[in-house]
């Protein structure tokens, strides 16, 4: 037994005195001084022993496990020493080797488009308007001359927040334009503002959508309003070229079909030549002409409501789909991806 405990330490000592890490002392340590260790076995089959040979073999036991953690705790301190030197000295940092790399994130392509088209409308006056994704059903419907009942309330299909019906997720960012019409009224009564107005506002809206590659239950859109002396249709297509203008980088040709929506008297669809081909290809279907946006010139009904008098003032609108323009920006072909926060999609860009 007392030759065993003799043998046992050299290797111990060995492994110690070569070990570069704490990693490499603590297994040792786990493996020889812990419970299930080593010595901790051999100090365990002391009591089996003949009587006479125990307190020799109970004397060597210990010599061994207080050998082993002498060594250990000389072992630490090297270790520390080293380390100390090697910070004063700065050995063992090789100041060529690259950093660590840091990836960097990128703007999310509506984020990118978004903040394209403000800083476009802004140089032309506009403001940007922000407004609740969470919003009376007065805002979103009422007030835009779609009361209750209306048949024009089926062209959207609402997320109803309450039994009363008084709150929704806001299909449209149309809602913001009750909002800031009536702001607008208020500054106007108050003498703090004059017309022209005009604004837009980007914005998440939700519909209870089935999905597929071209239904989401949650998109943006971007609403256009101005208020004015006499605004025009004029006004509302020349508006409207320099925003493709602005999108396309050039000239696009436009041309306008009768469309319904409550809020607008007259409306229209206002399609664009297709930026992409000149005969005819898939993102037009053939036809040349894409569905850019519906708008019109706001309904009298509208600006009543909100307080402005459209004896004196009138104004136009327009709404539209940022989901979809920036899917045609980039080419892409299902609008799930782009609130998907799918890595594999998002570092395209
Ligand atoms: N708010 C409408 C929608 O989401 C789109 C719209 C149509 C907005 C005509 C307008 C407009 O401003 O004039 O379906």
């Amino acid at each position: 037994m007392t030759e065993t405990l003799e043998s046992l330490f050299e290797p111990i000592r060995a492994r110690i005195a070569a070990a570069t890490d704490e990693d490499e002392l603590r297994k040792i340590e786990r493996e020889t001084l812990d419970k299930g260790g080593t010595v901790a076995a051999l100090l365990a089959a002391i009591p089996s022993l003949p009587g006479p040979k125990r307190p020799l073999a109970g004397k060597r036991a210990n010599e061994l496990k207080n050998a082993i953690g002498a060594a250990l705790a000389e072992a630490r301190e090297r270790l520390a020493r080293l380390a100390m030197e090697r910070e004063r000295t700065g050995a063992g940092f090789d100041p060529t080797l690259p950093g660590a790399r840091i990836s960097r994130g990128g703007l999310h392509p509506l984020v990118a488009v978004t903040r394209e088209l403000e800083d476009l409308f802004t140089s032309m006056g506009y403001v940007v308007l922000d407004g609740p994704e969470i919003e009376t059903d007065y805002h979103n419907f009422e007030a835009l001359n779609i009361p209750r009942d209306h048949p024009a309330r089926d062209m959207q299909d609402t997320f109803r927040l309450d039994l009363e019906g008084k709150l929704v997720l806001r299909t449209h960012t149309s809602a913001v334009q009750a909002r800031g019409l009536k702001r607008l009224a208020d500054e106007i009564r108050a003498g703090r503002f004059a017309p022209p107005f005009r604004a837009i506002v980007p914005g998440k809206v939700f519909r209870q959508e089935t999905t597929d590659a071209s239904h989401e239950h949650t998109f943006h859109q971007m609403e256009g309003l101005v208020v004015g002396k006499d605004v025009s249709v004029g006004h509302l297509i020349g508006a409207m070229k320099t925003l493709l203008r602005g999108v396309f980088g050039r000239e696009i040709e436009i041309r306008l079909r009768p469309g319904y929506f409550p809020f607008v008297e007259p409306g229209f669809e206002l399609d664009a030549r297709c930026p992409f081909c000149k005969e005819g290809c898939s993102v037009c279907k053939r036809s040349t002409w894409i569905e850019l946006l519906p708008c019109g010139l706001v309904h009298p009904n509208v600006l009543q409501e909100c307080g402005i008098d459209p004896e004196h003032w009138s104004g136009f609108a327009f709404g539209l789909g940022l989901s979809r323009l920036v899917m045609l920006r980039y080419g892409i072909d299902d609008v799930r991806l782009l609130l998907s926060g799918d890595l594999r999609f998002l570092e395209q860009f």
